[in-house]
């Protein structure tokens, strides 16, 4: 399997901080938030890495992290013009995909779980589709999961009244159809593809699977959530003695 990681956009929900810093680069306590999302996928065991990155701020993503090596992966990078939502900017890993499975994490996400179970499962499983689920206390900020019977029956993006407090994380492992779906998609109200379409697409064809991460999570992409994840992974390298 291989790796996708989105760093693209602007940022504009961490204004001014990413007036000329991409918010990919901030730090998490002592590290660039992006190491995490490339820790993630090589805790994975994936060695193999897509990012892809707004036009701008290429210069400083390869400055910052080269080949890979540092991380024991190879690193690829790949240029984003412009908005579109994530199928837009998952959509460019077609070729870098090249018909395997790929993991992909958002470069705001940031955990410290490893997911090497689950990605060996879905490696060797039927399911067209991973999703990582964490219960959060503010769901409307989030892809939230419907349950009928335990079962998952609907996903929604950013719903006013979420169904459950059982977020989508941004992680997800898709089989190489997502390439072929994600060109048929329209955009939702607020102009861009949603990567929550696509999930319902595998979930329609019961071709969906899910997990819960056990471990800490969080969408490092406002400023609350950037600042509880600065005192977390501090409060961690503390107690690991790090
Ligand atoms: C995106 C997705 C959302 C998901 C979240 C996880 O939201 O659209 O479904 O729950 O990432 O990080 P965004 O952070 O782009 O608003």
């Amino acid at each position: 399997m291989k790796g996708v990681i989105l760093a693209g956009g602007k940022g504009t929900r961490m204004m001014p901080l990413t007036k000329v810093t991409n918010k990919h680069l901030l730090p998490i306590y002592n590290e660039p938030m992006i190491y995490y999302p490339i820790k993630t996928l090589a805790a994975a065991g994936i060695k193999d890495i897509l990012i892809v990155v707004g036009g701008e701020s290429m210069g400083e993503f390869l400055r910052l992290l080269g080949s890979g090596r540092e991380f024991g992966v190879n690193l690829t990078y790949r240029c984003q013009e412009g908005a579109g939502g994530i199928p837009a900017a998952l959509a460019l890993a077609k070729e870098f995909a090249d018909n395997d499975r790929v993991m992909v994490v958002l470069g705001d996400n940031v955990m410290d779980e490893s997911l090497k179970e689950e990605a060996h499962k879905f490696e060797s499983g039927n399911s067209g589709c991973h999703i990582f689920l964490k219960e959060v206390h503010d769901p409307q900020r989030y892809g939230v999961v419907e349950l009928d019977g335990g079962k998952v029956v609907a996903i929604h993006e950013k719903p006013e009244k979420p169904p459950t407090n059982l977020c989508v994380t941004g992680v997800y492992m898709f089989d190489s159809a997502v390439f072929g779906i994600i060109p048929d998609m329209k955009p939702s109200r607020r102009g861009e593809l949603e990567i929550v379409d696509v999930l319902n697409h595998y979930l329609k064809e019961g071709r969906l699977s899910w997990s819960r991460l056990k471990g800490y999570w969080t969408d490092a992409g406002t400023f609350e959530a950037w600042f509880e994840a600065n005192a977390i992974v501090r409060e961690n390298s503390i107690k690991g003695g790090k």
